[in-house]
């Protein structure tokens, strides 16, 4: 009987002992032990840490590439970056991560970019004088005249044939500082011509300005505002950058001085391109005689005039 007893008591010594084993098991492993735990012990834990998605970086350069100003008005809004972060309320895991992320970046970024936007807002208030199809010996030298003695800088989109003609004028419009582009050799529609044909206008053109002034401008102008696919791919393989007009005197159909002094009054705004020309029949002696006029009222209205180069 004895014997009995100790055997019994041992047994449930034992039998406690292995329950507080197994207890005390259990809780160092802290969750109960399944397959799916087992296969995942010795891999990497994986994070989602690689939050690489830091879209506002990678959008910067929006405006990079052929700056088109477009006939008539177009807004002219797009610099700015809009900040339009839509918020759908649904927070994911992810969501509080990137943007935690995102918010030491500006700070980073923003230094430099600040004497950028210091040379930009000196010039918010700045408009251009455009003139084209010259040079000539007659208006383009009267324009070059008044632009001297107002101290205004322009540009003058130039065609090659007239280059050839008068190479001297180009050579003093370059000399006065004023900007060059060019505008083709016969100013002829580039829309209804071929890309070797349009890129036949942009070299020929090229080849009589630089013969003239020792280089070849980067700025282009399609005549008539006419453009097409073609001279686009050309404008990007070239580097050029098309420039039209967003403020249209019609000088070439005669506009009167006072309608033209009128009207560039009523239309006058900031990163403004107004289109004059500087050859083109008897009419251009309107621009001639109402373009002091115009310098003072843009002046007057506290604009500073300046090549296409400066505008922005
Ligand atoms: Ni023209």
């Amino acid at each position: 009987m004895e014997r009995r007893k100790k055997r019994r008591r041992r047994l449930v010594v034992l039998f406690i002992l292995a329950a507080v084993m197994i207890w005390i098991g259990g809780c160092a492993v802290s969750k109960p032990l399944s397959l799916s735990s087992l296969m995942s012990i010795g891999s990497k834990p994986v994070v989602n840490a690689g939050t690489s998605e830091q879209g506002p970086q990678t959008e910067a350069g929006k405006n990079n590439g052929n700056e088109i100003i477009v006939v008539g008005d177009t807004g002219s809004d797009n610099e700015k970056p809009g900040p339009g972060h839509s918020s759908n309320g649904e927070i994911t895991p992810n969501k509080p991560d990137t943007t935690e992320k995102d918010k030491p970046d500006p700070p980073a970024t923003e230094p430099p970019d600040k004497p950028v936007d210091g040379a930009k807002n000196k010039c918010e208030k700045c408009i251009a004088l455009t003139f084209d199809d010259g040079p000539d010996s007659r208006y383009t030298t009267a324009i070059l005249d008044i632009l001297k003695e107002k101290k205004v800088k322009a540009t003058f989109f130039v065609v090659g044939l007239q280059v050839s003609k008068f190479p001297e004028v180009l050579k003093r419009i370059d000399e006065e500082g004023h900007s060059i582009g060019n505008h083709t050799y016969n100013h002829k529609d580039l829309s209804k011509l071929s890309k070797e044909q349009i890129l036949k206008e942009m070299t020929t053109a090229d080849a009589e300005i630089e013969k003239a002034i020792g280089y070849t401008p980067t700025l282009f102008r399609a005549p008539y505002g006419a453009v097409n696919d073609a001279l686009m791919e050309i404008m990007k393989e070239y580097k050029r950058e098309s420039i039209l007009w967003n403020i249209d005197t019609r000088d070439w159909a005669g506009t009167s001085v006072a309608d033209m002094q009128k009207m560039i009054k009523k239309q006058a705004k900031p990163n403004g391109i107004i289109l004059m020309h500087s050859f083109g029949g008897k009419k251009i002696q309107n621009t001639v005689d109402a373009l002091p006029g115009i310098i003072d009222e843009l002046e007057g209205m506290g604009y500073t005039l300046v090549t296409i180069e400066q505008l922005e």
